[in-house]
């Protein structure tokens, strides 16, 4: 089989990835596979994996590399694939880039949501209060999260800076501002080719 299209899309907890992939996948047919979700759904399994996963979620760490590659491989394995995946959140870590695009698919491009500390915050507070809420949206965890995303997942979008697949997007602004600029990249993207 053919290598899938892939774009991973990075980005600190709450910087908007999920927000715009699903928007992209309405109007560009993209199949959508965020690792943070693919570890909750492992994680509600009530086995030893299951429950190691859960933890190092609640703590805000990373889960180690093989299970989340092994995640994403079986997904991709069973999602169709129209026009490419988009996979958010992936890789948070420099050993899962290495993993995923010797195993799997060298990534296409790397969107990158480069938001403030403070607009995350505020906005995974507000997902805190809604009906999205989740174990890791408390202020502890996020601060954790943060952390996290600046010593790990930063050298991360740093490499691909330097190799020149890294596309930043200005993710400060509201929904509609960031998401004209994310779909105009891809209608550019589909040009040029
Ligand atoms: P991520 O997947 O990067 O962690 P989400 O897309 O889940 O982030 O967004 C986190 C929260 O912020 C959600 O409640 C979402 O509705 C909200 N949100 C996303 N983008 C924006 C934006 N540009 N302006 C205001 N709120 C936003
Ligand atoms: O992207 P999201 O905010 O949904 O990720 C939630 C959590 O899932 C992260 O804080 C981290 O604990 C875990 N995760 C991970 N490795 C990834 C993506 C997410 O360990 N590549
Ligand atoms: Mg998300």
């Amino acid at each position: 089989m053919a290598a899938p299209t892939v774009f991973f899309v990075l980005g600190g907890p709450g910087s908007g990835k999920g927000t715009n992939c699903q928007r992209l996948v309405e109007e560009f047919g993209f199949s959508h596979l965020s690792a943070g979700d693919l570890l909750r759904e492992e994680g509600k399994k009530d086995t030893e994996l299951g429950l190691k996963i859960t933890e190092i979620l609640k703590a805000g760490q990373i889960v180690p590399s093989e299970v989340t590659v092994a995640l994403l491989t079986n997904a991709i394995r069973d999602a169709p694939n129209p026009a490419g995946f988009l996979i958010d959140g992936f890789p948070r870590k420099a050993d899962q880039a290495l993993m995923f695009e010797e195993g799997v698919a060298k990534a296409k491009s790397i969107l990158y949501f480069d938001c403030s500390e403070e607009t995350m915050e505020n906005r995974l507070l507000g997902r805190a209060a809604g009906a999205a809420a989740r174990d890791d949206d408390n202020i502890e965890t996020i601060r954790r999260r943060f952390r996290v995303n600046v010593e790990q997942c930063m050298p991360v979008v740093e490499s691909y800076r330097k190799d020149g697949r890294c596309i930043t997007v200005d993710a400060n602004g509201d929904k509609d501002a960031v998401y004209a600029t994310v779909r105009q990249l891809f209608i550019d993207m589909g040009k040029s080719q």
